[in-house]
């Protein structure tokens, strides 16, 4: 190793800017009843950035007009920011083609043409579908609804008392009627960050497909879904510092090849007549109609601005506030952590001994801080942690050490209210 080699690796990296990146986001300037708003419900929707949202404007003002059938000078400009959306969004989960990446109004409505345009053709009576106990009710109904049409069976992944999936026990659900996987990749309701590489190459040992949900991976980790070598990828763009109204389907193009469409109507055909329709290529199969322009370019903003930051950047300075926050409320006695998994991304999932969850998120609430309370769309998570509800806190990259120590006074202050 040079001197300067050996200078490089014994220098400290560089402390995450999270002031400096505050500052990009006008809502965290905003104070709630005389307090500064402390913004940890980033689980449900994270908060968008400037640049974002000038880009929106930029398009709204100077960009605006149908995408794919016009030649005049806006259609052009407005098709090709959306094209550049699509291939900033390839790049950021590093899909093979950009033709892979489908443009949804979110996870659920992803999940919906996964389940409608693959389950639809693929799975029938006797055969069955594996899913997990952490998921989200947007990775459940939607496969119940297939199963209940076609006589399907669901099998359901337990997990432990840290909230951890049992492997083992996925692996002995397969038999010679498994037809399909949904996972996701994090817990939005524990934080538990799955396994969902390994649990992918033995569903493909079985020749079973996977649709990972990632709404909650894609925020805070980084995802490359050539390597995990799923089949199918979800995700919110408001989750992603983006606008709501828009999300991504990635499919692997051979499997979105086979499948028939999921909605009729303008651009996903390539030609029609009353006797016979033919369908558009991928991804145009799937968009029907005017798709979300706006929100697509603001995702490619959001895509553009998450990695000027680094998602290992981003991954680190996240850790470290749940480090922070597990130990600080570890510390409160009549505090219970709901998740506790050793593999987690920045959720915490709490109960105050005596205190309903709407009491603590309402009284926290007061104190300028916003968490979520509830079952996080995950009721089958409470009913196994035999819990109505939970309090969560969600944290982003934009959070700071000083937001925990101010959630961690709001506890105490919340406990002090009901003693
Ligand atoms: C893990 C998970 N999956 C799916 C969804 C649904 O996302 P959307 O409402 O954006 O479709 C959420 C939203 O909270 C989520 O956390």
């Amino acid at each position: 190793m040079t001197a300067m080699a050996t200078a490089l690796k014994a220098r400290p990296a560089p402390a995450f800017p999270v002031e400096r990146i505050r500052a990009d986001f006008p809502i965290l300037k905003l104070e709630i009843g005389g307090k500064p708003l402390v913004y940890l419900d980033n689980a449900a929707s994270s908060q968008m950035p400037q640049p974002v949202i000038d880009r929106m404007v930029r398009y709204q003002t100077t960009q605006h007009a149908n995408v794919n059938r016009g030649v005049h000078y806006l259609s052009e400009t407005a098709t090709s920011a959306f094209d550049a959306a699509r291939g900033k969004v390839q790049h950021f989960i590093n899909a093979r083609e950009d033709r892979e990446v489908i443009f949804t109004s979110g996870t659920t409505d992803a999940i919906n043409l996964v389940t409608y345009a693959y389950g639809r053709k693929f799975i029938g009576s006797g055969d069955e579908i594996i899913l997990t106990t952490l998921e989200h009710h947007s990775n459940i109904v939607p496969w119940q609804m297939l199963a209940e049409e076609k006589g399907a069976k669901i099998r359901v992944v337990p997990i432990n008392d840290a909230g951890e999936l049992l492997v083992d026990e996925y692996e002995k659900l397969f038999n010679a009627h498994t037809r399909f996987v949904g996972v996701m990749h994090v817990s939005n309701a524990l934080g538990t960050i799955n396994p969902v590489k390994r649990m992918i190459a033995f569903a493909h040992a079985h020749g079973v497909p996977v649709l990972v949900d990632g709404a909650q991976a894609v925020p805070h980790i980084k995802v490359d879904v050539q390597d995990l070598d799923c089949d199918f990828y979800a995700f919110s763009g408001h989750k992603l510092c983006g606008p709501t109204g828009i999300g991504v389907l990635y499919g692997k193009a051979a499997l979105l090849e086979r499948m028939p469409p999921f909605k009729g109507g303008g651009d996903m055909i390539r030609s029609v007549t009353f006797e016979k329709t033919t369908y558009n290529t991928i991804p145009h199969k799937f968009e029907a109609g005017t798709p979300p322009i706006a929100a697509a370019i603001g995702l490619g903003a959001a895509v553009d601005y998450l990695s000027a930051i680094g998602m290992d950047a981003i991954a680190a300075h996240e850790f470290d506030l749940l480090e922070y926050a597990t130990e600080q409320m570890n510390r409160i006695r009549g505090v219970r952590i709901i998740g506790t998994a050793a593999k987690k991304a920045a959720v915490l999932s709490f109960a105050i001994d005596g205190v309903h969850p709407h009491d603590v998120g309402t009284l926290l609430n007061c104190e300028g801080i916003a968490v979520r309370t509830g079952h996080h769309c995950a009721q089958p998570v409470m009913q196994r942690f035999h819990v109505p509800a939970t309090s969560r806190a969600s944290f982003a990259f934009y959070n700071s050490m000083a937001e925990v120590d101010a959630l961690i006074a709001g506890i105490r202050t919340v406990q002090k209210v009901f003693t």
